[in-house]
């Protein structure tokens, strides 16, 4: 057989077992399973590893300070209505705890407020650090922007990220003038690696309410994983 004729035998295989073409070749491997767009990190302030006094919250993991401004929800909050009981208080530097707030108010259709600082935090986290330190050490009062009547409210979530194992102080001058004796608390807290540490104590020694329910506790990096969701609705329902 010369070469055309060979030629030709060659080419007709391929029209018969097209795996001879390079774009028909099958493909065994499985489809990945990494095909989802990766869940959007949380704007994550650092963790401190001890107790306040020791050692100052890590700035490494620490949030652009824009991330403070943006809202992690697609959905605005609620309008205030006039028939819900529930109210959700919260403060939030970076947006962890705003986050929460806002899946918490959503599930409960509950009014939502924002307690903010009159004076906003430095946007530099280093800078926040040491201010949130010395308020906290020198018990301190910070002014905030506005409050809200809480006189119509049955529940209140109360949320705020941990500070130096304790609260913002922002949310202490929320909290002081407030008379919460005939209201059911419900606290849930963001954090590092310290946990709650000091937080829950610090709050119920600051408020009297007529209840307290356990505080919800969620790591910074988790705020807006599945299993987190799956932990606040049980929460809420419980
Ligand atoms: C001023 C400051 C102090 C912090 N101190 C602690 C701490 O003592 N323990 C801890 O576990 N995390 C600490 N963190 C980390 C935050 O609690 C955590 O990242 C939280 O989710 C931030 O919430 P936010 O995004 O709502 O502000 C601190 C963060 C800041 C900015």
């Amino acid at each position: 057989m010369n070469k055309s004729l060979l030629f030709i035998a060659a080419a007709s295989m391929c029209i018969v077992f097209p795996a001879c073409h390079s774009g028909a070749q099958k493909n065994d491997a499985a489809p990945s399973e990494n095909t989802a767009p990766a869940a959007e990190a949380p704007a994550a302030a650092a963790p401190s590893e001890s107790a306040p006094e020791a050692e100052a919250p890590k700035a490494e993991e620490a949030p652009a300070a824009e991330a403070a401004q943006n809202a992690p929800n697609d959905e605005k909050a609620a309008v205030p209505s006039a028939e819900t009981e529930v109210l959700v208080a919260y403060f939030s530097y970076s947006g962890n705890t705003r986050y929460v707030a806002e899946y918490i108010q959503k599930k409960t259709n509950a009014d939502i407020f924002e307690i903010k600082a009159k004076v906003p935090y430095p946007a530099e986290y280093d800078a926040c650090v040491a201010q949130a330190k010395q308020e906290l050490e020198g018990n301190a009062f910070p002014e905030i922007e506005s409050t809200t009547d809480v006189g119509k409210y049955k529940t209140i979530y109360i949320g705020f990220p941990n500070w130096w194992g304790s609260l913002p102080r922002p949310v202490m001058t929320f909290l002081k003038p407030l008379d919460l004796s005939d209201k059911s608390i419900r606290p849930f807290l963001t954090h590092g690696s310290g946990g709650v540490q000091q937080t829950e104590a610090d709050l119920k020694a600051a408020v009297k309410a007529a209840e307290f329910k356990p505080i919800l506790s969620i790591r910074d990096k988790d705020v807006k994983s599945e299993e987190t969701q799956k932990a606040i609705d049980a929460w809420i329902a419980d």
